[in-house]
């Protein structure tokens, strides 16, 4: 591979505005810089940087910083931060280039699509920044004369987010702008394999002038950060998006000083293929869902469900399709799979495919060689629900086609598991399409797309996939408190 491509040497120097890339952690306003730990390039396998390991007492000193920070941002007007965020917004939009090609160089995925995350992230900024101004409490009508009962919103107070890196932009922009919006001050501890995104969207908060202490960022391993967040009476919220395991995990050690919380977690989407269904459509769906960053997001299709009828045509024109997907670096203007994030990313891949096809499932899609850190995008026919990719969340590029017969049997496919994030069908049957869509057991529905995630709708699963919404108009309430407010002897 050319160098060009493989991002050698300092990856300042292929930006357009280095200050960006910051080596550091962000306590207070002062950016604390160490290179305790390495950052790999995924695409290299080499270090792309270094990054401070917060410590315990660094995590408290944010905390504190945002603690003190909150009493003046809280007293701002809604629209005075709607105004901050909006610079914010658009501080965004003028360095996309640049937070795009941090986001290829950390995480891995093409550069058209980092800019898409960049976009994307981009846009819950803007949306909150305009739900602020529509934080509206309510007036309720009092059983008794000379009383009058107001319920108002008010901030939860400091936040702690975690964020996963298969989306280091947009998964911060998602729980931390509604946060700011509502008034809160916030501790973001990004994945300690993508803080570079994080790190950039810190330097442009401080140029959008959000106030020292109100965006916080600490780097490095994630159970002391973690527990130092979790164990906070300070802290009142946390907002996580991650595995079931970590979350229920966080949920646990958030118990004792009851935060709400916000937990996005681990989904197993099935992605359903009725007879009457656009074929056509289908396949553009399946390629949307199941392929966007290599299969490594949370509502990507991990089973494909397609019925009998329409079997044979799908898995034909699906397998075309995978075969000309182009595997290789971000940089690499072809590319629409970059590597995976790590070697147990792989692992867990090859694992479930090489299960798959021990069980009798059969590949549809021509092998190929990839060098190490690549995982080969695969269509599988004949899978059961004995393989391990019916009941784990594959998270990379491996599409396993599940044969069924009829409607009833789809649906007790469909919700035949302990996670409830997303699902998605294709039917041109109106009546079965309102039927289905709403016997599906999950918290995000696709009807004839491969695509559920906007600033505007709400994000968010049942059962084992998580509490609460992100986006939309719920995406704020999740960082807002009720006061009850009661107006006596009037
Ligand atoms: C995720 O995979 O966690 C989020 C995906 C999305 O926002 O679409």
């Amino acid at each position: 591979m050319t160098e060009h491509i493989t991002f050698p040497g300092d990856i300042r120097t292929r930006l357009q505005d280095p200050d960006l890339f910051r080596e550091a952690a962000l306590i207070d306003g002062t950016w604390v810089t160490r290179a305790d730990m390495a950052v790999i390039n995924p695409a290299t396998n080499a270090p792309l940087g270094h990054m401070p390991d917060c410590t315990a007492d660094e995590a408290q000193a944010a905390i504190t910083a945002a603690a003190v920070a909150m009493v003046e941002w809280k007293a701002l007007t809604h629209a005075q931060r709607a105004d901050i965020l909006l610079v914010w917004y658009q501080l965004m939009l003028d360095h996309a280039d640049d937070l795009a090609l941090i986001l290829t160089a950390e995480q891995g995925k093409p550069l058209a699509e980092a800019r898409g995350e960049i976009l994307y992230g981009a846009s819950f900024v803007r949306w909150f920044a305009e739900e602020a101004r529509r934080v509206n409490g309510a007036i309720i009508p009092s059983p008794v004369p000379g009383k009058k009962i107001f319920a108002m919103k008010e901030p939860v107070g400091v936040c702690a987010i975690i964020t996963p890196w298969n989306f280091p932009n947009a998964m911060i922009t998602r729980k931390v702008a509604p946060g700011l919006a509502a008034g809160c001050t916030m501790v973001i501890k990004p994945s300690d394999f993508t803080p570079y995104s994080a790190l950039a969207l810190g330097v442009l908060a401080e140029r959008a002038g959000i106030p020292k202490g109100v965006l916080n960022i600490l780097t490095g391993r994630p159970e002391k950060i973690g527990s130092a967040l979790t164990s906070s009476p300070v802290v009142r919220k946390l907002s996580f998006t991650g595995s079931t395991r970590v979350g229920a995990l966080l949920a646990e050690q958030c118990a004792p000083t009851l935060k709400k919380m916000s937990l996005e977690l681990g989904g197993n989407a099935p992605f359903i293929v009725f007879d009457d269904a656009d074929l056509d459509a289908a396949v553009e769906g399946a390629m949307a869902s199941k392929f966007r960053n290599g299969g490594q997001t949370c509502v990507c299709a991990n089973r494909i469900l397609v019925q009998s009828g329409i079997h044979d045509a799908f898995v034909a024109a699906l397998a075309d399709r995978v075969n000309a997907l182009h595997v290789g670096p971000g940089l690499d203007p072809n590319a629409a799979i970059g590597p995976m994030i790590n070697a147990a990313a792989i692992a867990k891949i090859t694992a479930h495919v090489e299960d798959a096809l021990a069980k009798g499932a059969v590949r549809a899609t021509a092998p190929r060689d990839l060098p190490d850190g690549y995982a080969d995008p695969v269509v599988l026919t004949g899978a059961t629900p004995q393989m391990r990719l019916a009941s784990e969340e594959t998270f990379g590029p491996v599409a396993p086609i599940f044969k069924f017969e009829t409607e009833a049997q789809a649906l007790s496919i469909a919700n035949g598991t302990p996670f409830g994030l997303a699902a998605y069908f294709f039917t041109t049957d109106m009546a079965r399409a309102f039927r289905f869509g709403e016997a599906l057991e999950v918290g995000l529905v696709g009807l004839n797309t491969g695509a559920v995630s906007h600033a505007e709708a709400p994000f968010g699963g049942v059962k084992s996939s998580g509490l609460g919404r992100e986006g939309a108009q719920e995406g704020i309430e999740e960082y807002l408190e009720t006061k009850a407010f009661h107006f006596g002897g009037l």
